[in-house]
């Protein structure tokens, strides 16, 4: 599409890929081709390819963005490029690329970092309104997860209640950075934002700025959050069970899977 045609809408959406911008590498033996620029995951994600993320959200209609997030916070999407251990959503591509991504080793970890996710918070899935639908929880199923071979930290977490339309609750919070990147006013100010460092960082508000938030931000800020620590009031277990996300597809089944070891999503019943 020529420039013209464009009217000033960015290039990169419009402009059919010459052949000078697509990459070939391979992912797990499969060989494919992707545009410059792009990081792993969003080059899988492209072909079909899953590799987990928690923190990286992708721009689409359920998410609201307009581009893709990678924080990099999570380390869930740990692959080896060229036999060099990386996280996928922040690596670009290159020509050539050989990238591991389902295999024992790397899936053995993913699985840790569930697992340490698990025993930081203070996470009491039945009772949690986001079950069912919460990447963390989904992830474990689909990683096997049954007794984490770590000790439960039983951290004392906060809880923020006063918030007009929304709940936060630290003890599901994994500092994933999502709400503090994406959620912001329509002057761009942001509305959660990190404190403190090491193992007292946390979330908080700006009370002020909070206040006056819209249904669609406040539904936006749940729906981003890919634990249940952002919920919003009276709404939180408005799904009901066997409509929610998870309950028919496990995660990554919207995306093929090379090998089958946990292609089921594992073995939730
Ligand atoms: S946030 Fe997810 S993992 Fe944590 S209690 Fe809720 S459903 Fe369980
Ligand atoms: S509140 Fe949710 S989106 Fe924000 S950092 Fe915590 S887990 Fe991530
Ligand atoms: S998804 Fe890549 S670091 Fe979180």
């Amino acid at each position: 599409m020529s420039e013209d045609m464009n009217g000033g809408m960015d290039n990169t959406l419009t402009d059919p890929l010459s052949s000078t911008n697509l990459m070939s590498l391979t992912i797990d033996g499969q060989e494919i081709q992707a545009e410059k620029g792009q990081t792993i995951v969003q080059a899988a994600q492209k072909n079909g390819i899953y590799i987990p993320t928690l923190c990286a959200l992708h721009a689409d209609k359920e998410s609201g963005l307009k581009h893709d997030l990678a924080p990099g916070t999570c380390r869930i999407c740990t692959v080896k490029a060229n036999g060099r251990t990386t996280a996928a959503c922040t690596t670009p591509i290159s020509q050539g690329l050989v990238v591991e991504n389902d295999t024992p080793e790397l899936n053995d970890l993913r699985k840790t970092i569930v697992e340490l996710l698990f025993v930081e918070g203070n996470h009491f899935c039945p009772s949690c309104e986001k079950s069912g639908s919460c990447d963390l929880q989904a992830l474990a199923y689909r990683y096997q997860m049954l007794t984490p071979r770590f000790h439960y930290a039983f951290t004392p977490r906060k809880v923020n209640a006063d918030m007009p339309k929304l709940l936060w609750d630290g003890n599901r919070c994994i500092l994933c950075r999502r709400c503090v990147l994406a959620i912001r006013t329509e002057e761009g100010e942001p509305l959660f934002v990190f404190a403190n460092r090491g193992d007292k960082s946390t979330i908080t508000v700006d009370t002020e700025l909070i206040q006056d938030i819209s249904e669609e931000l406040a539904q936006q800020a749940m729906d981003i959050c890919p634990v249940g620590a952002i919920i919003r009031k009276g709404k939180g277990f408005d799904t009901p069970f066997g409509q929610r996300k998870y309950d028919h597809s496990p995660i990554g089944s919207d995306t093929a899977c090379s090998s089958g070891e946990n292609k089921a999503g594992g073995e939730k019943s």
